[in-house]
């Protein structure tokens, strides 16, 4: 088992050996978060994220032993970002999700609450979305007898995942982003200038109000940038991944061996 942790200052870092051993790290960590929360709380929220990364562990958990065994039913899936394309886009995070995972497991289509980028203004596509937000987590936080809940604490998912572009971008939090400046607001539209488009996205105040934020990352095109945004300096422009930092959650890496290639102080911890 080639698994390290490095301890962070704002984080753990787990380093596998290739993105495969990386993929079953975290569909295990999915799994068991899942049945923690399911147990607690009778459900488990989770905003999933595009790219390759998540994509290898989705095909993990489609198959046995986590087919048959996570508690499918009990889990809402959100979205921590999404390209403005219709849902059967070929860039669409939902279509990746939904042919890799969510096709082939027993989630009711009430459990899936998918951004709205197909509609033709993006700022309304993030307001909705944001809405919809709000009216889940309010409705499940049992918001007391006045019916009021802070709004600070709406939404709290148990988990997050991301990925890291090589440019330091996360969720579609791109460097120097009118996004980056979102303040509290839950989702976002955000002009990204190299493509010329557009994405919807969770603001990094809505990402760090998680109680469990992982981070998947694989690759040698990440080297440089993880060790700048974990050993570098606090630069959030240049680098959005800098600015999760959960306020009252875990954040974790899972890394593979290339990506984690020039973090300092590897100490072999199994
Ligand atoms: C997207 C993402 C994005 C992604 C990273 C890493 O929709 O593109 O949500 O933030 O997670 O770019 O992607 P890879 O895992 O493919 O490197």
């Amino acid at each position: 088992m080639s698994t390290r942790m490095l301890q962070k200052p704002h984080c753990q870092v787990r380093v596998y050996r290739d993105p495969a051993e990386l993929a079953l790290k975290a569909a295990r960590l999915f799994a068991r978060l899942a049945d923690q929360y399911v147990i607690g709380s009778g459900r488990f929220t989770v905003a999933l994220s595009g790219g390759s990364t998540p994509k290898a562990m989705f095909s993990v958990l489609a198959a046995d032993p986590f087919l048959d065994t996570v508690p499918w039913s009990s889990i809402y899936f959100f979205w921590g970002d999404e390209r403005c394309v219709p849902p059967d886009h070929p860039d669409s995070n939902y279509r990746m999700t939904n042919e890799s995972l969510l096709s082939k497991v027993p989630v009711p289509p009430e459990n899936v609450f998918r951004i709205p980028a197909e509609l033709p203004d993006p700022e309304r596509a993030a307001e909705e979305y944001a809405a919809t937000l709000t009216a889940f987590f309010l409705a499940g936080a049992g918001a007391g007898p006045t019916g009021t809940a802070p709004l600070s604490t709406v939404p709290r998912f148990d988990l997050v995942f991301l990925g890291m572009g090589p440019d330091g971008h996360t969720a579609s939090l791109f460097p120097h982003t009118t996004a980056l400046q979102a303040g509290e607001q839950i989702a976002v539209a955000n002009y990204v200038e190299k493509f010329k488009a557009h994405r919807i996205t969770l603001t990094a105040a809505t990402i760090n109000n998680a109680r469990n934020v992982t981070f998947l990352a694989a690759g040698e095109d990440k080297a440089e940038t993880l060790k700048d945004v974990l050993e570098g300096s606090y630069q959030p422009d240049l680098y959005p991944s800098q600015l999760i930092r959960p306020r009252n959650g875990a954040l974790l890496w899972l890394v593979d061996d290339a990506a984690a290639r020039l973090l300092a102080d590897q100490h072999p911890a199994e």
